[in-house]
């Protein structure tokens, strides 16, 4: 059996499952013998339930891996050209803790990409790390927040003597990718660590048919959400080290971040999800995608719908699994309501788009049902619709916010109206979510314009983090 068709972790958990063993340890469901009938939820939950097991003989443990785990990991290390690869059961966003905290010491100063997912302010925030948030470009046609320049973050580093880390979002949620090889190497040049919160691309192992992955182009730490587009179990993520001069920040705050009771289910779905895609062929992978081609083409052809298009100012490379489509007259929102009156249910929607993500198997029958349901849609469409969306607006390339995270913490807060709180300190980020990407940071002074913005997303059907009631929580500042 060759190395990439082995799948160690999962091989070991079903040979356990094979001995029907008698638990006298956790979990509590004693391998599903013990668990609610509550509408046949025994049954539902009995298969999974007969591997949720725990660091028994031969199991391994995830924060001292020596056996199976260390194997999958390897495994894992090897398909993406990693230094070491660590399985992540808390989602990407652990791995975006852990790597800032790696990497990033009190007080250093921190280039970060603004459209980042809070997972990102957070770590920065225990970190106690000073950010400085460049600017992305913005797509014209949707209107999302895609990456930024070399040229911004080569005007950063010669404006900022004692920076430590540039972290970059890539691709964003839309699979919009920038060139990074270019920002890597001037950053390595003036010594300085990249980054990458590599979330929506698990998937990028062959630049024939994705864009390149930022661990090939030479990104110190990488981390990938497994399940957003491999078929992994929901928290299944990655994180890939680049430069082994972390190695040991990294393991030790892993175990900060990481249960001392990992799941095995998604620990060996994240096993198999490895297998799964380096068992595919170039020619599976070129079928699997030119049926989205032909699926994306038949969408553009659908009378008023727009289907955003591979090529942009904004950005290098679309990501082929990723679609992002406009109906003419209706808000991203409303598209997607419509979707799932047709049993069609999208990864976000917001005021302009709705997002698909296609899935990494040939799957004929959906993509004919949709184009179907996207018909229908169009036809009752009204274009004479008028909706008003409030365009992001990038004044500045580089920001920071009024207020660091430590001197947030000490502040009195108390709750205002979003429609009145116009020049105030925001206690919180304000995020739509998804994607879960900042429209005001923690202490960022509010202006009147991203209040407007706000408004017009809650209008238009958007939820908002941060906004409870059209409230908002604000930093009180000293007279
Ligand atoms: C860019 C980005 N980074 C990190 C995360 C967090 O990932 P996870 O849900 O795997 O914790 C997300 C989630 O949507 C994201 O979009």
């Amino acid at each position: 059996m060759s190395k990439k068709d082995q799948v160690p972790l999962y091989e070991a958990l079903t040979a356990w499952k094979a001995q029907k063993p008698l638990s006298y340890h956790v979990p509590g469901h004693k391998n599903g013998t013990v668990f609610s009938s509550y509408k046949r939820a025994d049954h539902l939950y009995k298969d999974l339930l007969k591997i949720d097991a725990t660091e028994l003989p031969g199991l391994d443990d995830l924060h001292h891996a020596e056996g199976p785990i260390k194997e999958a990991e390897q495994l894992t290390a090897e398909l993406y050209g990693s230094i070491e690869t660590h399985f992540l059961v808390g989602g990407s966003t652990t791995g975006n803790l852990a790597m800032l905290m790696a990497v990033c010491s009190e007080g250093d100063v921190v280039l970060v990409q603004k459209n980042c997912h809070k997972s990102v302010l957070n770590g920065l925030r225990l970190a106690k790390a000073q950010p400085v948030f460049l600017t992305p470009f913005i797509d014209e046609a949707s209107q999302v927040a895609t990456g930024v320049s070399v040229d911004l973050i080569e005007r950063a580093l010669s404006r900022y003597s004692n920076i430590k880390a540039v972290v970059l979002t890539n691709p964003n949620y839309y699979g919009m990718t920038m060139d990074l090889r270019p920002m890597i190497n001037y950053a390595h040049q003036h010594g300085v660590a990249v980054l990458v919160d590599e979330a929506h691309g698990a998937h990028f192992i062959s630049e024939r048919f994705f864009p390149e992955s930022a661990l090939k182009q030479g990104a110190d730490v990488v981390v990938q959400s497994a399940h957003k587009t491999l078929p992994a179990m929901t928290m299944g993520a990655y994180l890939h080290l680049g430069n082994v001069e972390y190695k040991s920040a990294i393991n030790d705050y892993l175990q900060v971040f990481q249960s001392s009771s990992p799941s095995y289910p998604i620990m060996a779905s994240l096993d198999l999800a490895r297998h799964y895609l380096s068992s595919l062929t170039e020619q599976q992978l070129g079928h699997i995608l030119e049926e989205i081609r032909q699926f994306k083409k038949q969408l553009s052809e659908v009378p008023g719908i727009n289907v955003i298009g591979d090529v942009s100012r904004a950005y290098h490379q679309l990501d082929p699994l990723k679609i992002t489509v406009q109906l003419a007259g209706a808000s991203g929102y409303e598209l997607a309501k419509k979707l799932e009156n047709e049993g069609i249910f999208v990864e976000l929607s917001d005021p302009l788009n709705v997002l698909l993500v296609c899935p990494m198997a040939i799957n004929e029958e959906i993509y004919i049902r949709t184009i179907q349901a996207f018909k229908k849609i169009a036809l009752h469409r009204n274009e004479d619709n008028f909706h008003e969306f409030l365009y992001e607006l990038n004044h500045e390339d580089m920001t920071f916010p009024a207020y660091s995270f430590e001197k947030l913490e000490t502040m009195k807060t108390k709750r205002v109206k979003l429609t009145e709180a116009t020049g105030m300190i925001a206690a919180r980020g304000l995020i739509p979510y998804p994607p879960g990407i900042p429209v005001v940071l923690p202490g960022e002074r509010i202006p009147m314009e991203k209040v407007k913005r706000l408004e017009s997303i809650l209008l238009s059907g958007g939820h908002i983090q941060g906004i409870h009631d059209e409230m908002i929580e604000i930093a009180i500042e000293e007279e």
